[in-house]
């Protein structure tokens, strides 16, 4: 049961990598609760699909504009076609982002792809935000929001490139908010546990099912498999005037995954196990 269905009414958002996983299901919220949106992404066939969806159901609130976040003229073109055709910007949520190689070992990883990732997951979430800033101090309000990962607080189980991008991404958000605060601009991350979006089930060359049956079991809460529409909810949140006072927190959307480290728990177990002790 939707207790305020209209939470975003009459506001004007942009979601990067808006075509896809957790950037389509927020586009999908932004647009149930009345927000004008506009789809920011590379995958324009995905793109415009997804508008043409939207606009069946809620009319003429959602845009699609090819736009490639390492671009600035793209970045740039995004924010203000959002002015020019909704007439002013509420959210801009930086989200598109790309795993990168799955280099976990230094020695190992590929330095091109290292900048690569830095470029897609930090510089282009710094040319959002930059252009977003553009058109939200004179208007002295906004939200500017970050998709980061659990990897800016989970060390050691993503590749190193990756958790630099959304450590950094973090940071400029933590900067940002202090910085444009005095605009009433608000500034906020969210960090997402893995859920099985085509970013992760192609990361894992497995099929969505599979990849849930694994996230559950490693999940500290059961019960629930976790959705890119749980990270929604959360944009939905920071986004809307609910969180009005809320500006500069990571907020880490993982089912408490993060809050533990079971390995020594583990090795004990299976050390009584080998030994034939009770656990
Ligand atoms: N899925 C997860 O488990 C998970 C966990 C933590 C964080 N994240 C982060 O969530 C965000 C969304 O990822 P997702 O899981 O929905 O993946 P996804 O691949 O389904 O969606 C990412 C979207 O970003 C777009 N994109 C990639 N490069 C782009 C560029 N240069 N310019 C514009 N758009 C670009 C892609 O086309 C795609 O539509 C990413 O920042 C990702 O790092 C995902």
């Amino acid at each position: 049961m939707d207790s305020l269905p209209n939470r975003l009414e009459g506001k004007v958002a942009i979601v990067t990598g808006g075509a896809s996983g957790i950037g389509e299901s927020t586009v999908r919220l932004f647009t149930k609760y009345g927000a004008k949106v506009v789809i920011a992404d590379v995958q324009d066939d995905l793109g415009v699909a997804l508008c043409n969806d939207l606009v069946s159901e809620s009319g003429d609130n959602v845009i699609y504009v090819h736009c490639d976040v390492t671009q600035e003229s793209d970045v740039k073109n995004a924010v203000d076609t959002a002015v020019s055709k909704f007439g002013k910007l509420d959210i801009m949520f930086n989200n598109a982002g790309i795993p990168g190689n799955l280099d976990f070992k230094i020695l190992e990883s590929d330095s091109e792809n290292f900048k690569r990732v830095f470029e897609v997951n930090t510089f282009g979430s710094f040319l959002g935000a930059k252009h977003a800033a553009r058109v939200m101090i004179p208007a002295r309000r906004g939200v500017i929001l970050f998709t980061s990962s659990s990897a800016s607080v989970v060390s050691g189980e993503s590749p190193h490139s990756y958790t630099v991008s959304k450590h950094a991404v973090v940071g400029l958000m933590k900067n940002l908010c202090v910085e444009l605060g005095q605009y009433g601009i608000r500034v906020n991350c969210i960090s997402p546990g893995s859920v099985s979006t085509p970013l992760l089930t192609n990361a894992m060359g497995l099929e969505k099912a599979a990849v849930d049956d694994i996230l559950c079991a490693a999940s500290v809460l059961k019960e629930v498999v976790p959705t890119a529409e749980d990270i929604a909810e959360a944009a939905v949140y920071l986004g809307s005037d609910a969180s009005k006072f809320v500006s500069g927190i990571n907020l880490v959307v993982d089912g408490a995954y993060s809050t533990t480290n079971p390995t020594y728990t583990k090795i004990i177990k299976q050390t009584f196990e080998a030994l034939g002790k009770k656990t």
